[in-house]
């Protein structure tokens, strides 16, 4: 079952608006979509200990293991632009996690607030991934 840009960007939308971002000022919202259709939603959560926060990817890849799943067919990323006018993709730590659940040719739509988007898969955002357990 395939979500909606809508549904998603909707959604991750959501979650950015309670992300806990104090530190940075950049809140991010994720919408992943699991192999039975759910969507999980996550944002970041930042700490004074500035190393102990983590990316809206881990909370919403937690929610989605939690529930009992164990795939990401779909990845839906709302932030800021980054300078340059880039769009917010996965940090490289997270394609590595996301890579874990998600094939190769899994899309990710990185979208600024206003909804314009920049689309990649998980192997082109992550070539040739360490991976021990083959993605089915
Ligand atoms: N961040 C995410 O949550 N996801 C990304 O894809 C990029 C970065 C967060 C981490 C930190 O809380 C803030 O954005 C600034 O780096």
């Amino acid at each position: 079952m395939t979500a909606s840009f809508d549904t998603l960007f909707a959604i991750a939308s959501s979650a950015r608006d309670n992300a806990y971002a104090p530190y940075s000022n950049f809140p991010v919202g994720v919408a992943l979509v699991d192999e039975a259709g759910n969507i999980h939603a996550g944002a970041n959560v930042e700490n004074a200990a500035y190393p102990q926060g983590w990316c809206a990817e881990t909370s919403a890849i937690s929610s989605l293991i939690t529930s009992g799943r164990r795939k990401i067919t779909q990845v839906l990323v709302v932030a800021d632009r980054i300078p340059g006018g880039r769009f917010c993709t996965p940090c490289g730590g997270c394609r590595q996690k996301l890579s874990e659940f998600a094939a190769a040719d899994v899309v990710v739509w990185s979208c600024d607030p206003a909804g314009e988007v920049l689309e990649r898969t998980v192997g082109q955002l992550l070539p040739e991934a360490f991976e021990l357990i083959e993605q089915s």
